[in-house]
């Protein structure tokens, strides 16, 4: 079973061939950050013409890596929902036509899903399993109790974790998109500064507007501020915020495995302390690669492959 999967919500265009659910033939990222860098942000109707002018080419790149011919697809996977509404249409068009044409199955895939997809090769984790999202576009808390049993425990209830390093970073000046910067930032800290975390208490929600006005006022109020301790203390809130919201969870719902997904899990520092914190509690912990952590086609190919 052959998975086209394709991957167009935001400024990524991503397209891989994955067999069986866990065999990756070719997987292909073309990523628009130096056009959007220029912005500070991502601009949507750029996005989409990005995505229009590179889809077909990745396509063929992706065949030509795999080895295989096109009608050695057996099915078509692309993320339909959520996202920018002009992205998500390339690779949703894109992929309606290539099932068509090629008369096999089309499955829409849901994002999120998708990124708690990422732990789901080379082999699925137990179940029940918690699942954690923090990506630039969201931060939820799942419980998943198999591989097509997504039940959203708790969301952000208004910035999302990567919106949040992105906006820190443009006050500390910093490129967009600013996690690899901040957290490159962060690591030459000599001491952190404290800011408040991003959980609401007693609950399975996050809220990270608190944290980034603490951050940006420490910073009007004391603008000679050491910009690296302003990084560390940032970062060690959101980490500790999260590693804490997983810990809730787990006292109440009993897991068998930890899930992450999404691009803040590319983030070192908030890697090891998730390491730190599953190994103390006992539990098995899935953490992405940083590539499959980060926008990627195989994850939305992996995700089709259970719904079929
Ligand atoms: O999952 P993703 O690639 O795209 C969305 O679905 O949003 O996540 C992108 C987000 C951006 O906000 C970016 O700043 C953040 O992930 N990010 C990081 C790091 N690398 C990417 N955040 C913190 N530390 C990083 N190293
Ligand atoms: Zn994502």
């Amino acid at each position: 079973m052959i998975i086209l999967g394709i991957e167009s919500s935001c400024d990524e265009t991503a397209i891989a061939l994955v067999a069986d659910g866990e065999k990756i033939l070719s997987s292909e990222v073309a990523s628009q950050e130096d056009i959007h860098a220029l912005y500070g942000g991502v601009v949507p109707e750029l996005a989409s013409r990005q995505h229009l002018e590179v889809i077909v080419p990745i396509f063929q790149l992706c065949l030509r890596k795999a080895g295989i011919a096109i009608s050695g697809i057996n099915a078509v996977a692309a993320t339909t929902a959520p996202g920018l509404s002009g992205s998500l249409i390339v690779g949703d068009n894109f992929g309606r036509a290539v099932a068509l044409a090629l008369e096999i199955p089309f499955l829409p895939v849901n994002h999120i899903e998708a990124h708690l997809a990422a732990n789901f090769f080379p082999r699925l984790p137990d179940f029940p399993a918690l699942g954690l999202v923090v990506s630039g576009g969201h931060s939820s808390l799942f419980l998943v109790s198999g591989p097509n049993d997504f039940q959203v425990l708790g969301e952000t209830r208004d910035d999302a974790a990567g919106e949040t390093f992105d906006k820190i970073a443009r006050v500390l000046s910093l490129p967009y998109p600013g996690g690899p910067p901040l957290e490159k930032l962060a690591a030459t800290a000599e001491s952190a500064i404290r800011f408040p975390l991003p959980g609401v208490k007693n609950s399975y929600d996050f809220s990270f507007s608190g944290l980034k006005t603490a951050v940006i006022y420490y910073l009007k109020e004391n603008p000679e501020a050491d910009r690296a301790a302003v990084a560390a203390g940032f970062q060690n809130s959101v980490a500790e915020g999260l590693v804490r919201k997983l810990d809730y969870a787990c006292n109440r719902h009993k897991v068998r495995s930890i899930l992450t997904g999404g691009g803040v899990l590319a983030n070192n520092f908030l890697r090891s302390k998730l390491k730190i914190w599953a190994e103390t509690k006992g539990v098995e912990l899935r953490i992405p690669s940083i590539s499959f952590s980060l926008d990627n086609a195989v994850m939305v190919a992996v995700r089709a492959f259970y719904l079929l």
